[in-house]
């Protein structure tokens, strides 16, 4: 067969079909504009919308190359020759045009013509009730054995996300020959087999969709989404078994070998590390010049995943220092050329890379620690919860945690670790799913619709056109809390983190104090609130929002998109919203930034933002047709917001953005803007708070009532506050010191000696203490050795259930052992701890079993 490399795949497959009358896109961003999905994990997802027929597509037919992104089976990743985290599909669709015939004859083409696989390593698999396609494949001459029927679950795919385009497929198989067991023993087919025929290309015919319930309806166009893996074509044109194996991971493969100093193809176990690290890579890479940055949630969390999962196979490889930020070159040089943005933020994603691993090198060894700690306070013992939890906060791997306890004796519950860790997994799982889509309603059903007018007006005389009181709709409420729908609303409903306007409806007989409103299916909106008197169906009302409120939530959502342009330009373009709450009282702002802002940045921010305020430049808002706002060709379509009409809020040249919120008309109404909190929201996510207007001059008020009773307080001038309090500061200390000292002072030691005893040439004593400090009873036990003692065992009783232990012995006492004494002492006070054989420290909670741990000392030092 002949040899291809991969970019010779791609480039030769986006040729094919485009003289096929394809345009060909470029790949969309792994993040989709898609509330249904985490990542763009299938060449449709961009253009999911077209299929479902929400969007009008641009072309009707479409090839392309896209980057996508699949964790569910991460477990495999590295342990089989075709598990990836990242991968390539090249794939055709249809919107409305061609349909199976055409789609299969192509496929059949590309795969025995330019790629030029000979038909006999070819098999097919066709949906079992789908005779079409059947017929298609065997009127190509294709032998009928070798078209497989299938069940659903091989031969239907999609939707992706819980609703959705979806339909039955037919997947091209190619005979790799190696010999493996048939399920029945029959001669080897796909259905038969597993690891011998590999899936090269799926074509799916996505003429349904399929609702929450999961009952299909068909679509009004019928449609081709196929997808064939890169990685799977280049193995098998490069004639090798594993997708790892060839040229896209070659360079990357080496690339760790030298910074790691292994070898592939050496041992089993250190290539599946080599393999998961090579595969990691590329998701990292992506994933970050993808605006991705580690977290503890959503899309972030994934990314940490398997960042840290690359990074524990490093562990395994004994690495001690940061190594995969040197690998992400390997990506950039072998892929850069075809994905610009990876090469554009090479620099940026290595810092983030790099920043990821020192963060977890250092909880490595604070996770040593840690695991020291617990096992001490554990009797040695390690449960499945606490093993989890440092995997899980710490990152710490629970092979590198079986290797420690192993060396140290520690018993470690394996069982237990792996419970947490499976709830974990389905933890991901579910964030993997699905996030936030829309519940099906009562609301769906009604068939109202209510016509928005607040972006010009907080007034509006209108028709009630539903009340819903608990949960029925009824045609009067009277006295009680309930829901109206109008037909005409200056309300705006609680959305894009803009929260929802308040005010009052008033009606011939009645009126409603109106405490929140939403939207709960689009183009109707709802007003929640108490209805005083009685509202009627079709009363005539008036809808009257509280102006005052509205004003200030609408200088805060300026205020907003300004900080937002404000972040973009200082700190860089890698910042992205991550969320956005805009109130009347204040706005809070969630975006993507590796660290915290020093006070100089955010001086710097307040400044251009109040600049762009004080400018008073007027607030432009275009409501444009989709295809006017994507007339930049299909690569805006997938930045885009899908919608038949989208609004764009420019505030001068200095920021653009798609927004359905309420806005000042000009940004000096703002009148200022002052940041008042910035924190971390998870690793990678940082928060700014800020407030504007009049808030601003409370704020300042307020803080100006605080200094003036500080300054009373202290009796001293505004100037001299801090100096005072520096020096209240110094003094506590000094005194602090000095009851140290008077408490150690007042030890008697002589009358400790005098309690000394000796068993078997031991000369030891004990001493029970209340409330000393843990230094000094540190101090104690080595003054009481260095004056002659071979053993001290003393009790610091802190509060009712907490007691210190310290055990100290002299050196050269070699048949006891301080650590071993204090374990055995705090377990009789129902604790736990240890140490070394000279000095070991541990705590107990029973006070009245003093008694019996002195004892058991005395025993202890007999048994000796
Ligand atoms: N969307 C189809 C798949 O991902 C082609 O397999």
């Amino acid at each position: 067969m002949k040899y291809m490399e991969s970019s010779e795949i791609r480039r030769t497959f986006l040729e094919f079909f485009e003289k096929k009358g394809h345009k060909i896109l470029p790949s969309a961003s792994l993040v989709p504009n898609d509330p249904q999905l985490l990542f763009t994990v299938a060449g449709m997802v961009p253009f999911k919308p077209i299929f479902w027929g929400k969007v009008k597509p641009v072309y009707r037919r479409v090839a392309t190359c896209q980057k996508c992104i699949r964790t569910t089976d991460i477990e495999n990743v590295g342990k089989t020759p075709r598990h990836h985290t990242f991968f390539e599909m090249l794939g055709n669709f249809s919107f409305g045009d061609y349909f199976k015939e055409k789609a299969i004859e192509w496929a059949w083409e590309f795969v025995t013509q330019i790629l030029e696989v000979p038909e006999d390593k070819l098999w097919i698999s066709v949906y079992e009730e789908d005779e079409e396609a059947y017929k298609i494949w065997s009127g190509l001459g294709i032998p009928e054995y070798k078209i497989v029927k299938m069940g659903k679950e091989d031969n239907f795919w999609g939707p992706v996300g819980p609703t959705g385009p979806c339909g039955p497929d037919t997947e091209i198989f190619y005979d790799t020959g190696i010999e493996v067991p048939t399920i029945d023993g029959k001669s080897p087919t796909p259905a038969n087999t597993e690891g011998r025929f590999v899936e090269i290309w799926n074509l799916v015919f996505t003429e349904f969709y399929q609702d929450e319930s999961g009952k299909l309806h068909p679509l009004e166009k019928k449609n081709i989404d196929t997808g064939a893996g890169l990685e799977r074509i280049a193995a098998m044109m490069q004639g090798v078994y594993y997708n790892f194996d060839t040229d896209l991971f070659e360079p990357i493969i080496k690339r760790i070998e030298e910074v790691l100093g292994v070898k592939y193809k050496d041992l089993k176990k250190t290539d599946v590390s080599i393999r998961v690290i090579a595969d990691h890579v590329r998701a990292v890479t992506f994933l970050i010049a993808d605006g991705v940055l580690p977290s503890n949630e959503g899309r972030g969390y994934v990314l940490r995943r398997i960042l840290r999962r690359a990074l524990r196979h490093g562990a395994l490889l004994n690495s001690k220092e940061p190594f995969l930020y040197k690998v992400v070159d390997a990506v950039v040089e072998k892929m850069g050329s075809i994905y610009p943005q990876i090469k554009k933020r090479a620099s940026f994603i290595k810092e983030i890379t790099l920043g990821e691993e020192e963060r977890f090198l250092k909880n490595l060894s604070r996770g040593l620690e840690l695991v020291e700690k617990i096992a001490h306070e554990n009797n040695l013992y390690i449960s499945g919860e606490n093993a989890f939890k440092l995997y899980d906060t710490y990152g710490f791997p629970i092979d590198i945690l079986k290797d420690i306890a192993e060396e140290n004796g520690y018993e470690l519950d394996e069982e237990g670790f792996e419970k947490y860790m499976s709830e974990q997994r389905e933890r991901a799982r579910a964030a993997l799913g699905n996030v936030e889509f829309s519940k099906k309603t009562d609301y769906e059903n009604l068939n109202v619709k209510t016509e928005f007018v607040g972006y010009e007006k907080m007034y509006s005389t209108s028709k009630v056109l539903s009340i819903k009181k608990g949960n029925n709709f009824v045609e009067h409420i009277e006295n009680s809390e309930g829901e109206i729908v109008l037909s005409v609303t200056p309300f705006y409903p609680e959305k894009g983190g803009q929260v929802a306007d308040t005010g009052v409806i008033k009606g011939p007989a009645g009126e409603m104090e109106v405490v929140h409103v939403y939207s709960p299916v689009e183009g109707v909106i709802v007003h929640k609130g108490y209805v005083s008197g009685r509202i009627l169906v079709n009363d005539m009302v008036e809808a009257k929002v509280d102006t005052e409120k509205r004003k200030y939530t609408m200088k805060n959502h300026t205020a907003t998109h300004i900080l937002h342009a404000a972040l973009r330009k200082l700190l860089g373009e890698h910042v992205k919203q991550a969320g956005s709450l805009v109130e009347p009282r204040r706005l809070r702002f969630d975006f993507t930034h590796y660290k915290a802002l020093s006070k100089e940045e955010i001086v710097k921010i307040e400044n251009l933002v109040n600049d762009v305020i004080m400018r008073a430049i007027p607030v432009v808002v275009e409501e444009k047709a989709y295809s006017e706002a994507v007339r930049e060709g299909a690569v805006a379509l997938f930045e885009e917001k899908y919608g038949d009409v989208v609004r764009v809020v420019k505030v001068g040249e200095f920021s653009e953005e798609l927004c359905g919120g309420t806005h000042v008309h000009n940004t000096g109404e703002i009148g200022l803007f002052k940041i008042v909190s910035e924190s971390s929201v998870s690793a990678g996510v940082r928060r700014i708070e800020a407030i504007t207007g009049m808030n601003f001059l409370e704020k300042y008020r307020e803080l100006t009532k605080i200094v003036d009773s500080v300054k009373d307080e202290l009796e001293v001038s505004e100037n001299d506050m801090i100096d005072k309090i520096q020096k209240y500061k110094e003094e506590i200390k000094k005194l602090k010191n000095e009851i140290k000292q008077l408490r150690s002072k007042n030890i008697n030691f002589d009358e400790i000696f005098k309690n000394s005893k000796n068993i078997n040439k031991i000369k030891f004593v004990t001493a029970v203490f209340e409330g000393m400090d843990s230094n000094v009873l540190r101090e104690v036990a080595d003054k009481l050795i260095d004056k002659g003692l071979d053993l001290v065992a003393l009790f610091n009783v802190v509060s009712e259930d907490k007691i210190l232990i310290v055990v100290k012995r002299k050196k050269g006492v070699e048949n006891l052992h301080s650590g071993n004494i204090a374990k055995e002492l705090a377990r009789i006070l129902g604790g736990g701890g240890g140490g070394r054989p000279d000095f070991a420290q541990a705590g107990g909670k029973l006070k009245n079993k003093l008694p019996e741990a002195i004892e058991r000392l005395e025993s202890l030092i007999k048994e000796c």
